[in-house]
């Protein structure tokens, strides 16, 4: 496997490798040990277009624990403000030798234009609102270490499903690997194709979480809404929100999972926020640990 570019595609056989890779490091990170360095001389470039705090700092200490080099774009200090195309980016930076070029771009498709440009392995770090197969590999990554297997198990999306790569990307993830799958949302952000995706679109909260195993809210994407899509955070909040009580209609044990960051109050309430249920900073140290396995498998051709 060349690039990581989104989750359809892989096989339940590539994405539990994948996870299996990843415990292996989660209990060395957690344990405090520094893994040995399976990427030493190799070089990881993060070229990203789009803001971020956990996909790009993860990725940069994965390569880190990993022994690789590590250089980040700064795409507002980049000759991109000088007009230079996405190509011409691609192929100077290809021209240095990475080894892995992790890049989010707010175009669809745009990791799938560079990874046929470059001869670097790609790993999409999130595209517009296509996909963000990182974050559905974290995602499972979490959902296994609370649940044990993953087949069978139910889960809910909740909330801007339609501007959402995170949630595009975790239908795919859940469904392969046999949960089923139910949305529930403001009728203003669900999008239009659901029904060509392996999901079930519910019309309460009660029928989206009755029984359900994992709760996942997503945020509210203020910066790609042209506005009026709902009242208010406060409406939404009580409509949609993820609370103490909400969760009582989930299945006993179910465990709330966000991708950040969090409209704190809004999507998720006070109550339910910094509690062992909701795993939000479970799943950033997830991320860091299956970015690590991602590097060294894609790199050392093990996918
Ligand atoms: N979940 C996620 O992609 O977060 P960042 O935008 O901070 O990378």
């Amino acid at each position: 496997m060349k690039d990581l570019l989104q989750i359809r595609g892989l096989c339940p056989e590539q994405i539990n490798a994948v996870l299996d890779r990843a415990d292996e490091y989660f209990s060395l990170v957690t344990a405090g040990k520094k893994p040995f360095p399976k990427l030493k001389d190799r070089s990881v470039i993060t070229l990203f277009y789009e803001n971020s705090t956990r996909t790009r700092t993860s990725f940069e200490s994965a390569a880190k624990y990993l022994g690789a080099e590590v250089v980040n774009i700064s795409v507002g200090a980049s000759s991109v403000q000088k007009g230079e195309s996405l190509k011409d980016t691609a192929l100077t930076l290809d021209a240095m030798y990475p080894d892995v070029i992790v890049m989010r771009h707010a175009q669809s498709g745009a990791p799938h234009r560079l990874a046929g440009w470059v001869r670097a392995h790609v790993i999409n770090g999130g595209d517009g609102l296509h996909a963000h197969p990182t974050q559905a590999l974290l995602d499972m990554f979490t959902a296994r270490r609370h649940l044990g297997t993953l087949a069978g198990r139910r889960a809910a999306i909740v909330g801007d499903i339609r501007h959402s790569r995170v949630a595009r990307s975790n239908i795919y993830a859940m469904s392969l690997l046999g949960m089923q799958v139910r949305l529930f949302g403001p009728k203003t952000l669900l999008p239009e194709g659901l029904e060509a995706m392996p999901c079930t679109v519910c019309s309460s909260m009660e029928e989206a979480l009755e029984g359900c195993d994992v709760v996942m809210a997503l945020r509210i994407q203020l910066e790609r809404m042209k506005g009026g899509l709902f009242p208010s955070a406060g409406e939404y909040n009580r409509y949609f929100g993820l609370n103490k009580k909400v969760m009582e209609l989930a299945a006993p044990g179910a465990v709330i999972m966000h991708p950040g960051p969090v409209n704190r109050g809004v999507e998720l309430s006070h109550d339910v926020l910094d509690t062992d249920i909701c795993l939000k900073d479970e799943q950033v140290t997830g991320g860091l640990c299956v970015r690590m396995a991602l590097l060294d498998m894609l790199i050392n051709k093990e996918l």
